[in-house]
């Protein structure tokens, strides 16, 4: 693993920026798997930069998000179509159709699951995943589990993501409860694996995830076992980790 210490999110999402660029200046049709969350938001925005700037063509390139919550139509403003229309894809050159996120309004999770498991197939898999970390370790909406789940799948939050969530809601009764992810097996298929941490609140868990056992408990652990994974992140997100080694 490569990891890349920025001093602050700023220098992180710039990091981040570059290297998704770099995976589309090499390959202009590559599939890139997509995160939302808060910690994407800058690497996002520079991308925005730099293609007004025009040193960007985003036209060939596939996008295939992580996750949707369930029962959230995509005008919905908290739904992650919403998400990533309103911080990417209205301000490049990507063509929509070639978005792909999660149907969160299909009712029947193992017909949405299937689907989004062959968008996945039917694209020869992705070349660059950008992953954010949650507090509890979970990568998509793989929440600590007793197994590693392999393809999408439905999943019930846990409490600690629906308290880390309920700040983009009304009330906390307000975050859904479910979400449709992709699987462990899908992200850990990538060739490339890109995790973004920022801030204190991450150094914990990034220094179990990645130097602790690895464990369905801390989904993002199986990451050690991938041989392509770059983890960028600021001092603050860093710190523990690099006491450590
Ligand atoms: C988002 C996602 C989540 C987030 C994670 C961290 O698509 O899959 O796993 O990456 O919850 O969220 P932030 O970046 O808000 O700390």
């Amino acid at each position: 693993m490569r990891v890349y210490c920025a001093k602050d999110y700023y220098h992180a999402s710039r990091m981040a920026a570059n290297i998704i660029s770099a995976q589309v200046i090499m390959k202009p049709d590559c599939v890139l798997g997509l995160a939302t969350g808060s910690t994407p938001i800058g690497a996002y925005e520079q991308l925005v930069k730099w293609y007004e700037k025009g040193d960007l063509d985003f036209s060939k390139v596939t996008s295939i998000n992580l996750d949707e919550y369930r029962g959230l139509p995509a005008e919905n403003d908290q739904s992650y179509r919403y998400f990533m229309n309103t911080h990417l894809f209205d301000f490049i050159n990507i063509d929509k159709k070639n978005t792909f996120v999660p149907d969160g309004m299909e009712p029947d999770a193992k017909k949405a699951c299937k689907d989004y498991d062959g968008i996945i197939r039917s694209h020869g898999g992705i070349d660059l995943q950008i992953l954010g970390l949650g507090h509890n370790g979970h990568i998509g909406f793989n929440e600590p589990a007793a197994a590693f789940a392999k393809g999408t799948q439905c999943v019930k939050l846990t409490e600690s993501t629906i308290t880390a969530n309920a700040r983009f809601f009304a009330s906390m009764d307000d975050v859904p409860k479910e979400a449709y992810t992709m699987g462990i097996g899908s992200i850990m298929q990538a060739k490339k694996i890109m995790v973004i941490v920022s801030g204190e609140g991450k150094a914990e868990i990034v220094k179990r995830a990645f130097l602790g056992p690895i464990t369905p408990e801390v989904p993002a652990s199986v990451l050690q076992l991938h041989s392509d994974v770059i983890l960028v992140g600021d001092e603050a997100a860093l710190s523990e980790y690099n006491k450590s080694i």
